[in-house]
This record gives C-alpha cells, sequence and structure tokens, in this order.
C-alpha cells in the first residue's frame, strides 16, 4: 500500500494495552453496569476489542459524528449524524473513542452526553496527539499518547480506506 509509511503501533501493543484499559475499568466499575457508547466508525473495533476485556455488566451502543469530511485537518464543525438508541439517564456511561486531536469532537460529545443526565460520564479514547489541543478534555482512560503524524489502521481511516488493518500505521502525506 502506497500511502502507508509504516507501523506505529503494532497489533501485540495494541493487544497488550488494550487488556490493561480492560482491567482497570473493569476495577473501577465493579458492582455496576454500563453503557459503553462507542463512535462510529473509528472506534468500532477498539471498542468491540475492549468491551470483550471487560468483566462487568454492560450495553453497547454507538452514535456517530461526522466533522472531518474527506480531510485530515479539523473542520472544527461537528454534527451528528446517528444518535444512540439506548436511555441515558441515570446510567453509567463509558464513551469510547479512536483519537483526540484538536479535542473539539470529543468535547461536543461529552457535552451533549451530560445534557442527558447520565449517572456519570467517563471517556475512554485509544490515541491522544495531544499537541494539537485546541479544548481541554477529560481522558479518563488513554492507549497511547502524544502519537504524532496521520494514523490509519485498528479502525482508524483515510478517505474511508484502511480501517481493516491489524497495526496503527503512519500516512505517508
Ligand atoms: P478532533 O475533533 O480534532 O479531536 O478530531 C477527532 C476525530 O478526528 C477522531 O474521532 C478521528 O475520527 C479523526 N482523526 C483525528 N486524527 C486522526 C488520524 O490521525 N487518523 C484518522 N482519524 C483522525
Ligand atoms: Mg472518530
Amino acid at each position: 500500500m502506497p500511502e502507508i509509511a509504516g507501523i506505529v503501533i503494532n497489533r501485540e501493543a495494541i493487544g497488550a494495552r488494550v487488556a490493561e484499559l480492560g482491567r482497570r475499568i473493569s476495577a473501577d466499575y465493579a458492582g455496576r453496569e454500563l453503557l459503553v457508547v462507542g463512535v462510529l466508525n473509528g472506534a468500532i473495533i477498539f471498542t468491540a476489542d475492549l468491551v470483550r476485556a471487560l468483566e462487568l455488566e454492560l450495553e453497547v451502543d454507538f452514535l456517530r459524528v461526522a466533522s472531518y469530511g474527506d480531510s485530515t485537518c479539523s473542520s472544527g464543525r461537528i454534527c451528528l449524524s446517528k444518535d444512540l438508541e439506548s436511555q441515558v439517564a441515570d446510567r453509567h456511561l463509558l464513551l469510547v473513542e479512536d483519537i483526540v486531536d484538536t479535542g473539539l469532537t470529543l468535547a461536543w460529545l461529552q457535552a451533549h452526553l451530560l445534557a442527558r443526565r447520565p449517572a456519570s460520564l467517563k471517556t475512554c479514547a485509544l490515541l491522544d496527539k495531544r499537541e494539537r489541543r485546541q479544548v481541554a478534555v477529560a481522558v479518563d482512560y488513554l492507549g497511547f499518547a502524544g502519537v504524532e503524524g496521520f494514523l490509519v489502521g485498528y479502525g482508524l481511516d483515510y478517505r474511508g480506506r484502511y480501517r481493516q488493518l491489524p497495526d496503527i500505521c503512519c500516512l505517508r502525506l
């Protein structure tokens, strides 16, 4: 694949980190039931692996936001293109996102979900591009910090492609 420059985080490292996150989240929520909220489409694979690493009673639901279009930089405009089907009020929510870049998407999602008065809301993100942050957002559980470049694979895409790659790779732009 000529657009792929190389592997940034391989599948073994991802698997080990997801297992570790699963242990921490399971311990933190012991005895409580979770509503896991995955953000489509980028977080599908992470969400699927993470929920299988949780030893908890839980339900999984998805919502979808659009902010990027076909570009590799944020437009800053966020719209909800698919909402949750589950009730949110009085439930413990774990928002699962693929990557936090400017933070605009996550800040919008957190506000959107908090407005529905959950019992609690925490956020788990696989990747964090901290240097590019424009708004402060809380990330309670993080896979890998300080990643750079445009990343694809393990759910992340470039123009809809490369989500299926088992490793997280850097794009040659
Ligand atoms: P933010 O609103 O700028 O934080 O953008 C977050 C969203 O942009 C993520 O949910 C991703 O869908 C997308 N995104 C940001 N960086 C990357 C990347 O390196 N690869 C793929 N998608 C990205
Ligand atoms: Mg996303």
